[in-house]
């Protein structure tokens, strides 16, 4: 089966071909950090006319690049919800345009479940497992059972491990998106050095809480003044990152060991993260479980996981009508 996925719904305008749930035979992301950056996040109304001139280029590039026409499609994947309204209206608008005029199939895809489904474009993982799904938009813990079977057990009740990590680039002139420069930035650093508080939830909660840290490194910046801060960027980014990754990690392991589970797969843009998947490869271990993660350009938002989900969707019989419409706030 020949799938066609297509992702717009934060700032990324993404489409892939997919064959038979396992061949990524092209999977091209076009990025519109360059329009948000002068901003320090998105901007919604920029986010969806820059989706209306890149879609056609990027599907066009994604088919060439495969090898393949309209007419051969067996299927269309279209990321439906959660995100931007007017973003995902964009993607939802041009599949349903392809489905009508070919008279392919299509089917609305959950951006979340995409992203928990990412690993298997590129391994083997056998249910159940825990996901940590961490993204600019999401921090959210939940078990997976099977296919379509997620138990959640918890989420962030303030900003996304993303989000923290794009407001504090933004408080140090960092640009954005934040997440890979400090990544960067803080493997220079000593995370000792200068040290964060850790938010921790209540024995049995698996949510997360970032606005504190975000806070504390505020407070930090304030404090010490920029002609003193400026030559600590390193550390205080080590530091931030190790916050993070503490308060990613350790309500990770727990829901894994209280729920009798020996695998953790990570998803979303801050899975790309070059110290959580160190952390989490060690902590895991020391407790005989296993840690996966997609490589990075499967972490962050892109049509590949959207073209998955779809096949799996579209291999039950499942379609979608053309009253079928986007949906900001869906969840999983
Ligand atoms: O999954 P994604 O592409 O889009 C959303 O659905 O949000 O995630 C983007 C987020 C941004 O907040 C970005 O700063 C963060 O992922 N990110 C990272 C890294 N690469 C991207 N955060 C930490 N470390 C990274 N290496
Ligand atoms: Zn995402």
């Amino acid at each position: 089966m020949l799938v066609l996925g297509v992702e717009t719904s934060c700032d990324d305008t993404a489409a892939a071909v997919l064959l038979d749930g396992r061949t990524v035979l092209a999977n091209l992301v076009s990025s519109q950090d360059a329009v948000h950056g002068p901003f320090g996040g998105v901007v919604p109304e920029l986010a969806s006319r820059q989706h209306v001139r890149q879609i056609l280029p990027i599907l066009d590039g994604a088919l060439e690049k495969a090898g393949v026409g309209l007419q051969d499609l067996d299927g269309i994947a279209v990321t439906r919800g959660p995100g931007l309204v007017g973003s995902l209206l964009v993607g939802l608008s041009v599949a349903k345009g392809i489905s009508f005029r070919w008279g392919i199939p299509y089917v609305g895809i959950n951006h979340l479940e995409a992203h928990l489904l990412a690993i298997f474009l590129e391994k083997e993982v056998s249910f159940p497992y825990i996901a940590l799904l961490a993204s600019g938009g999401h921090t959210l813990l939940y078990q997976v059972r099977g296919f379509g079977d997620y138990l959640y057990l918890g989420g962030t009740r303030d900003d996304a491990a993303g989000e923290a990590y794009d407001k504090v680039a933004k408080m140090m002139g960092l640009g954005y998106p934040g997440g890979k420069v400090i990544d960067r930035l803080a493997r220079q650093g000593n995370p000792k050095a200068v040290s964060f508080p850790r938010c921790r939830m209540k024995k049995g909660s698996f949510d997360f809480s970032f606005s504190g840290l975000k806070t504390a490194v505020w407070h930090y910046l304030k404090g010490r003044g920029r002609n003193k801060w400026e030559s600590e960027k390193a550390d205080i980014a080590a530091g931030f990152q190790e916050a993070v990754v503490d308060m990613l990690v350790t309500p990770a392991l727990r829901a894994a060991r209280e729920h009798g589970m020996s695998r953790i797969v990570l998803a979303g843009g801050v899975a790309a993260n070059s110290r959580l998947r160190e952390r989490m490869v060690e902590e895991t271990q020391e407790e005989g479980m296993e840690a996966y993660f997609p490589s990075p350009a499967l972490c962050t938002d892109n049509g590949a996981m959207i073209a998955l989900a779809g096949h799996h969707w579209l291999e039950r019989g499942r379609r979608d009508d053309f009253s079928l419409n986007a949906d900001a706030d869906l969840t999983l």
